[in-house]
Parts: C-alpha cells; sequence; structure tokens
C-alpha cells in the first residue's frame, strides 16, 4: 500500500492530517516539545505494517521475515538520507534520545581513554546531564558545565575555555528544550575537535523543526527521538560516525549484535547490528520512517516560517500582559518560547489554561539545573508545531490575560 502524502503541503493544510484535531476539535495544543501529535501517514503505515508484513527481521528464511526485513533497513535508509549521514551503518536504532546518549556514556565508560573531562552546557535536559555525570563519577573524572550568557545563549568563550586536552566529549542541545535557544552546532563542534575531544548532539527539539544534517555539522554522534518529529513513541535514532563509532566497545549484549557466540568467547556483528541488541522495535522504525517521508511531503521552509510566525505573535503579546517575563527573548530560536508571570505559580496557570483545552507544559522541563541558574522554580512553555494555528495563539494569549487577573 502507499502512503506517500501529497507533495509541498502549506501549513493550513497540514492540520487535517492529524486525526487528534478531529476528536479533539477544540484542542489547543501547544506542548509539541513534549511529543508532538501523530498524522494519518504515520498511523496508517505502522497499522499496515502490522497487517501485512509483522514478522521478526533479519533471521528467518520465511517471505513475510524478508519483508519485514526490507522495511525496517528500507526505513534505516530513510533516516540516513533525513539526517545527512555517508552510510545505514552510522544510523543506529534505539528508544529515543536518551537512549541514544546513554548508548555513547556506556560505550565510553569501557574505552580506556587518557581524557576524563566531559563538558557539558547550563542549557541541558536531564538526559544530556545524568548520563555524563554517572560516567564521570565511574570513570573518575570531571563533569565541567560551560555556562550561558545572560541572552540565554551558550557561551562559546566559557565553553572554548573550559575544552582542554583532557575533554573526552562535549555534549551539547542543538535545540534548547526549557528555553527554545537554537544552538550554533557547527562552531561548537569545531570547537571540540580543534582539542581532539568528541561531539554529541541532542537533537530531540530540533528533528521535528530543522533539516538536519550531521555531515555539514560535523559532530561525532547526533541523538533524536521519533516521538517529537512526528512519529511514534520508543523509537529513536543515534547518528555515530563510522570511524568512530568502530573504535566503541559494545554496550548492550544479546542477540542480534554478535557474529558467532561459544561458551568460550563471542564476536561481535558489524555497524550498525553490533550496537543493537535483541528484537528491535520493527513497527517503530516503520513509523518513524513514514514520519521522515510526511515530514519531507511539507513545505518545510514556508512550516518553520509559519512556527516562527506564530511564536513571533505569541512574544508580541505576551509582552503587553503586564508582570509577564520571557525567557530569552532575543535569543534564536527553534519552536519553543517560555515565560514566567509575577506572582503567578506556574502550575497554577497550566491548571486555568487546561480548563479552556489550552494544553501546554509548566515546570522544570526536566533542566533543574537551567531552572536554578535562571532563579526561577518553573516556566510555562509555548511550543508550536507546523498544525498550529494563528487562532490557537489567540486563545492561548486571551486565556493567559483572564488567568493573569485571577492569579496575581
Ligand atoms: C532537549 C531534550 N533532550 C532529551 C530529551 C529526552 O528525549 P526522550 O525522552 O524522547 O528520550 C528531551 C525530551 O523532552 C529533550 O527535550
Amino acid at each position: 500500500m502507499s502512503t506517500k502524502a501529497p507533495q509541498g503541503k502549506q501549513p493550513d493544510e497540514i492540520r487535517n492530517d492529524f486525526p487528534i484535531f478531529t476528536a479533539h476539535p477544540q484542542l489547543v495544543y501547544l506542548d509539541s516539545a513534549a511529543t508532538t501529535q501523530k498524522p494519518r501517514h504515520v498511523l496508517d503505515a505502522i497499522r499496515d505494517y502490522y497487517e501485512r508484513n509483522n514478522a521478526n527481521v533479519h533471521r528467518a528464511a520465511h517471505r513475510l521475515a524478508t519483508e519485514a526485513t526490507v522495511q525496517f533497513e528500507s526505513a534505516r535508509e530513510t533516516m540516513r538520507q533525513l539526517i545527512g549521514a555517508a552510510s545505514t551503518s552510522e544510523v543506529i536504532w534505539t528508544r529515543g534520545t536518551t537512549e541514544g546518549i546513554n548508548l555513547v556514556a556506556a560505550s565510553l565508560r569501557e574505552l580506556q581513554c587518557e581524557r576524563h573531562e566531559i563538558l557539558i552546557t547550563e542549557l541541558e535536559h536531564h538526559s544530556n546531564i545524568v548520563p555524563w555525570q554517572q560516567l564521570a563519577a565511574k570513570i573518575g573524572g570531571e563533569l565541567k558545565v560551560a555556562r550561558i550568557t545572560s541572552a540565554g545563549e551558550i557561551d562559546l568563550d566559557d565553553l572554548d575555555a573550559k575544552l582542554g586536552d583532557k575533554t573526552l566529549i562535549v555534549a551539547f542541545n542543538h535545540v534548547s528544550n526549557a528555553l527554545g535557544t537554537l544552538n550554533p552546532v557547527t562552531d561548537i563542534c569545531r570547537l571540540a575537535h580543534a582539542r581532539g575531544a568528541l561531539s554529541l548532539v541532542d537533537g530531540a527539539q530540533a528533528a521535528g523543526h530543522l533539516e538536519i544534517d550531521v555531515g555539514a555539522y560535523q559532530c561525532d554522534f547526533y541523538a533524536l527521538s521519533g516521538h517529537k518529529m512526528f512519529g511514534p513513541t520508543g523509537i529513536g535514532v543515534l547518528y555515530g560516525r563510522e570511524d568512530v563509532l568502530e573504535t566503541l566497545p559494545v554496550w548492550q549484549t544479546g542477540g542480534e549484535m554478535i557474529e558467532r557466540v561459544s561458551f568460550e568467547a563471542t564476536s561481535f556483528n558489524r555497524l550498525p547490528y553490533r550496537f543493537e541488541a535483541g528484537t528491535p522495535n520493527i513497527a517503530g522504525a516503520v513509523g518513524l520512517a513514514a514520519a521522515a517521508d510526511y515530514l519531507q511531503t511539507l513545505d518545510r521552509a514556508a512550516a518553520n516560517a509559519h512556527e516562527h510566525r506564530l511564536l513571533a505573535l505569541a512574544l508580541s503579546g505576551l509582552q503587553q500582559i503586564e508582570g509577564v517575563r520571557i525567557m530569552a527573548p532575543d535569543a534564536p530560536r527553534s519552536g519553543v518560547l517560555s515565560f514566567v508571570i509575577d506572582h503567578v505559580h506556574h502550575q497554577d496557570l497550566g491548571t486555568l489554561l487546561n480548563e479552556q483545552d489550552i494544553a501546554l507544559r509548566t515546570g522544570h522541563h526536566c533542566a533543574m539545573p537551567l531552572m536554578t541558574r535562571l532563579g526561577v522554580a518553573g516556566v510555562t512553555r509555548v511550543s508550536v508545531a507546523p498544525y498550529n494555528s494563528e487562532e490557537d495563539i489567540e486563545r492561548l494569549l486571551n486565556a493567559l490575560a483572564k488567568a493573569r487577573q485571577l492569579l496575581a
């Protein structure tokens, strides 16, 4: 069955592709940074896979297994193209960004290396902090943290000053989930490589908005989550540069990742399979490839411009509301805008907005150290996707103005 959607969709046509808005016509969904809604194209692809092709991959001689394997591996090729990797050997299926980062951290733990410092930034999600903290503790190393500027951007001078010949890896996000800051990926990777360090980009918030090109960034690793780019939950991709992956010890072990096993010793499979132990999330991979196909059917430039317009509308509207403080208002951003309102607790605000069918997220956004750095307990986050409309933002602004009067 061909599930290809028509080409070059404009923002006003996109909303109809998402059945959730038929089920909830009044819903204002401004929580796409937590997870995006799923287009029919993805739902159909998953259903079609289970109804027509379901079998385990790579092992059996029968026809269905061959079809499932072809579909699974062609999904890998789709993702390779989407992110600009040179080879499918560099595309490892994971459960998501968190697992991708953990894979690299766990593997580096086994690597005998002179370098023991790990450099992250104040902007990171817990998923890009805790695995490195654990790694530093295990290898007797040090976790260093590059500061952000008062504008909410990574301070590149501070980052450069904290890099050295003991730095093993620099791990940072492409787009901040809490502030929306769009970070200069290529520049940071260049700084890391100039000191002989590896670089890992947490692309969780970027993959649904930006056209990713790991080759242009010259990063060693790039981790993303399918569910934040219109795909299903429980599937993601870790890109790893082939020559770097070749040097990395395996992490999870078991079936699929082996070449030969005896009770005395095991030899491991080639890339990318040696990092994929056990039966993979086949339907998830198929669904994620359908999401990648769906993204390609959009007019990406128009979708991006539309999101920027919505955020600009939100920004100027919020600035009219008394007591509102926008986080990083002038930083280059993608998809996200966060704010606090004086004397209004973010949780109360979230509850009031929910009563008006406005879904957004309030709190620390899995970035507690960043909240501490900003001196706030939490923020309210508006996150957009191409299916949002100007009307969504207007309803949000009206509801916020009313909520402020009630709560402040
Ligand atoms: C910047 C960032 N990194 C990592 C993650 C973790 O992603 P996942 O829970 O899909 O593994 C998130 C999720 O919100 C995120 O926004």
